[in-house]
């Protein structure tokens, strides 16, 4: 994205240039909405935003990877499906605006992102936090990052529809480099820990299989793990299924009668251990101990979660052949998953993988070797 680029969709100079990463999930997958603590990163793939200032009250975006223009009323917003990613911005300035928030011009803004869209890498949490943070920055609406991440995680749930925990839209706002964010997802509290693979790296392996009915399968275990919740609070004293242990699942598993229940519940509560044991292990640099995590992780995600499937369990079980371990990240269904490498060896890994996802799948795998970055940034053009 060039500056002349931004000149060129709307005949006027831009004022600032903006961008926001995209994040992986190391562990603790599909816990968020169940009060339990994740550990995502903000990844080295970014959404970037030039932005000019308007004398009107309308919003004029523009993005580069759909080359489709959107302009909107601020005063006026309203969800359109047939907007597509722009009900992301949109949706950011309807919040600003109902919270009572000042806007007193518009915005014209040229969008332009290397993240692979709907691929589980959090594009969609990427503009929504980016443009709440060129909002701040630009009204000087004095928000602090994790107001940022609770505008853009309204803005996803009450403008577009989907049930989502706070983990994408807080790990991207707070993302720090070299670092993963130990999220306490109830209470939203946090705290970074360094992550320091030695001669290991992490790799994000793409299965480039386009995604198909995520959302609605999303919102389906949201409510599946808020009907087992709402059954087991009878017995237990808790606010989230995250908050039960292990070794109560012989009497859960009875409570419930119900085997689809239970098993989402166990991957709930074992999903919250691993996460314990996983901090434990980066903080005593024990790699081969975060790579079964990983790939304990992946087997629950399978069997009790039900949100891998073919492309991304064929993917993880080829990866293994020369990782230490590796699992699906993000919502899943399709999209990507992660492995853990000793970095020479990557090269072997992209081959493997590459050869034994395509017989067995008949589609070409990605590896990217990525960085763990901080969050967004913003300056004046000079
Ligand atoms: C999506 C959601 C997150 C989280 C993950 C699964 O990325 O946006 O809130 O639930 O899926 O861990």
């Amino acid at each position: 994205m060039e500056i002349k680029d931004f000149t060129n969709a709307f005949g006027v100079e831009p004022l600032y240039i903006f961008s926001a990463p995209a994040r992986v999930n190391l562990i603790g997958e599909h816990i968020d909405y169940n009060g339990g603590h994740v550990l995502p990163c903000a990844i080295s793939l970014f959404t970037k935003a030039l932005v000019g200032k308007r004398n009107d009250q309308n919003v004029r975006l523009y993005s580069e990877n759909t080359e489709k223009e959107v302009i909107a009323d601020l005063n006026n917003l309203k969800y359109d499906e047939s907007l597509g990613w722009a009900n992301y911005p949109l949706g950011i300035f309807y919040i600003l605006i109902s919270k009572g928030y000042h806007l007193p011009f518009g915005l014209d803004i040229y969008y332009s992102s290397n993240i692979p869209l709907a691929s589980g890498l959090s594009s969609s949490a990427s503009i929504l936090d980016l443009t709440a943070y060129l909002c701040n920055e630009i009204y000087t609406l004095e928000l602090d990052r994790k107001d940022i991440a609770m505008i853009a995680l309204e803005a996803e749930r009450k403008y577009n529809g989907l049930n989502c925990g706070v983990m994408d839209q807080a790990i991207i706002a707070l993302g720090k480099k070299n670092t993963c964010l130990y999220l306490d997802t109830f209470r939203f509290l946090h705290r970074y820990i360094p992550l320091n693979l030695l001669d290991y790296s992490l790799v994000v392996m793409k299965t480039n299989k386009p995604r198909v009915l995520t959302e609605s399968k999303y919102n389906e275990r949201v409510e599946e793990c808020q009907k087992a919740l709402s059954i087991l609070k009878k017995y237990y004293i808790i606010n989230n299924l995250c908050d039960l242990k292990s070794r109560d699942l012989p009497r859960i598993e009875k409570l419930l009668n119900d085997d689809l229940l239970y098993r989402r519940v166990r991957h709930c509560v074992t999903e919250e251990e691993r996460v314990n044991k996983f901090v434990l292990a980066l903080e005593d640099n024990d790699i081969s101990e975060l790579g079964r995590l990983l790939d304990e992780s992946h087997e629950s995600l399978k069997n009790d979660y039900e949100v891998t499937g073919l492309h991304l369990d064929t993917i993880c079980e080829a990866a293994r052949r020369v990782a230490v371990g590796a699992r699906m990240t993000g919502a899943g269904f399709s999209g990507c998953a992660i492995a853990i490498v000793k970095t020479k060896k990557i090269p072997e890994l992209t081959r493997v993988v590459q050869k034994e996802y395509k017989e067995k799948t008949g589609l070409d795998a990605e590896c990217l070797q990525i960085s763990v970055v901080d969050g967004p940034k913003g300056e004046l053009l000079g």
